[in-house]
């Protein structure tokens, strides 16, 4: 969120390459395409340059003018935001190309330099390209060697306007020791200011609205501390099972696929100190410091603190449909202990922060899909409330001071997204009840429904050169060694995996987590602001 990128940007982004790694698989397909499609007609500005040119790089032999069907099938298929424009994807799939390759064939690389000069004698986008790395993470290390054996990586200092540059895709490693060995491949080839680690929660609108809502709005931040928040509650729920990543997710878990990246994210945004600019590095070095002040779990902290849960076969229901348990799976081993849920408790322990818990939890086939994050205010004092009735109807019976509800401020990241403060009001008649009310903000009812989707964001950012909305080598190698501390003592069984069924909210060690300490988990994900108020004061 550079200065440019906060205020509106009327002009188109300057032309380029963009060469896609993994041209075939379902990233492809799904996300960048579309996303380079919908950019590409972008009318007046903010959209991609003119003479903007693709290129696939995959396995299979393929002509261009096959890459192009299939690419046309799947825009037609995942570009939902606006009904096909076919002329506009005319325009887009002159300028698509197929290269074959292996990844680990230094001669694939000499072959695709050739291919890229070629292109780009005929195209004005000035030499400068942009990788995408969209293929299975044991590739990255290779496809880095060769593009820069090559001398792909390299910035001619005659011609320091062709910039080139590497985006990432998760997961950046599975632990802080590969996240560091890749880091240090890709440093050899590329600059740090060249690199875009991708976490596409960071190109959702929702959650950049965080740094505005904080920074941008007097009235929260000076509460925004241990002194009024009793703690903070980030839940990513989905309803859908691992699909067809049965394989990878066996290799990966909840922990290090949602909980180290995504989760994170919401985190470090929701506790960073205000920076001293809206540049990449002033708001990377303040998430960093929150992430170098939590704090590394013992084993025994650990087994108290978190909780893994797998969900089970045997008559789970989402959506009214039965659903396979995980060990069911494809891909899956049949006694595997990977789990598809994580709840973790974590402390912050700086000045702001100490003593807070912030509470994450994120799962595969639960009971609903969305992304929340809930911060819990401390309670008012119930003294007045307490006061026994003085007259019939009046407040009866008197509510202990812990039954007054407390402020919650839910942000809801998707979908739904919007800003709901929830309160107490008294309710009407001739007494003085006290019922749940709460404020709401909808981003659809205030800004109308178009939203980019976050690789739109993304790919422009990193076409306009602004890494604000990626991540830093320091920032994933600290995520990392947050989760590596929990990862070791998972491996030891401490604590051992739970199971639950599709359709719940998890295994009920995860609101055992809660309840020992007299909270609770929202169950009120996405749900409208009026049924959230209702919710809360159910118990
Ligand atoms: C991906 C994970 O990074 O995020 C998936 O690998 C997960 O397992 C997905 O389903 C969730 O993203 P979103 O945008 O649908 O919330």
């Amino acid at each position: 969120m550079s200065p440019a990128a906060a205020t509106p940007d009327n002009s188109r982004a300057q032309s380029c390459v963009v060469v896609i790694f993994g041209a075939t698989g379902d990233l492809t397909q799904r996300k960048l395409l579309p996303a380079l499609y919908n950019l590409s007609r972008e009318g007046g500005g903010g959209g991609l340059g003119e003479g903007t040119t693709v290129v696939g790089f995959a396995r299979r032999p393929k002509t261009d003018e096959e890459f192009r069907t299939e690419m046309r099938a799947a825009v037609q298929q995942f570009a939902k935001r606006q009904p096909f424009d076919a002329a506009g994807w005319d325009r887009l799939a002159a300028r698509v190309f197929y290269h074959q390759g292996n990844f680990d064939d230094p001669a694939a690389y000499t072959a695709l330099a050739e291919h890229l000069a070629s292109l780009e004698k005929e195209s004005p986008t000035g030499g400068r390209r942009l990788y995408y790395l969209s293929t299975a993470p044991t590739e990255f290390g290779a496809i880095v060697d060769n593009l820069g054996n090559a001398g792909l990586g390299n910035i001619d200092p005659f011609r320091p306007a062709a910039w080139r540059r590497l985006i990432i895709e998760k997961p950046f490693g599975r632990d802080a020791a590969t996240a560091i060995e890749l880091n240090s491949r890709v440093a050899h080839v590329f600059d740090e200011s060249q690199v875009f680690r991708i976490d596409h929660y960071l190109g959702k609108q929702t959650v950049q609205n965080l740094l505005v809502f904080r920074f941008a709005n007097g009235i929260f931040e000076p509460l925004w501390n241990r002194n009024y928040i009793d703690h903070v509650q980030i839940t990513v729920g989905e309803t859908l099972g691992v699909e067809s990543r049965g394989g990878y997710f066996e290799t990966a878990g909840t922990l290090r696929d949602m909980i180290q990246n995504h989760l994170m994210q919401l985190l470090t945004l929701v506790a960073m100190e205000p920076p001293v600019a809206l540049d990449a590095d002033a708001i990377r070095d303040e998430k960093v410091k929150v992430l170098r002040s939590m704090e590394r779990l013992t084993p025994q902290e650990a087994a108290r603190r978190t909780v893994r849960g797998q969900y089970i076969g045997g008559g789970g229901v989402i959506a009214g449909q039965a659903v396979n348990g995980y060990r069911q799976e494809k891909g899956v081993s049949p006694d595997s202990q990977i789990e598809t849920f994580a709840a973790v408790k974590l402390y912050i322990n700086n000045w702001r922060w100490a003593g807070v818990p912030f509470y994450l939890r994120s799962g595969k086939r639960l009971a609903k899909q969305g992304s929340e994050i809930c911060i819990h205010f401390n309670r008012a004092p119930g003294v007045l409330f307490n006061a026994p009735a003085e007259k019939e109807g009046d407040c009866p019976p008197p509510a202990p001071a812990n039954r007054i509800n407390a402020n919650v401020l839910i942000l809801r990241v998707q979908p739904n997204e919007g800003i709901s403060l929830l309160m107490n009001a008294k309710s009407p008649g001739n007494h003085t009840r006290i019922a749940p009310a709460s404020m709401d903000f909808d981003y659809d009812l205030a800004f109308g429904s178009y939203s980019p989707e976050a690789y739109e964001r993304l790919l422009l950012d990193a076409i306009q050169g602004d890494s604000t909305l990626f991540i830093r080598r320091d920032e994933v190698e600290s995520a990392w060694s947050i989760v590596d501390s929990i990862e070791a003592a998972w491996a030891r069984g401490l604590p051992s995996l739970s199971f639950y069924a599709p359709g719940s909210w998890g295994p009920e060690q995860a609101d055992t987590l809660m309840e020992r300490e007299g909270r609770r988990w929202d169950t009120l994900i996405s749900t409208s602001a009026k049924e959230l108020a209702v919710e809360t004061t159910a118990t």
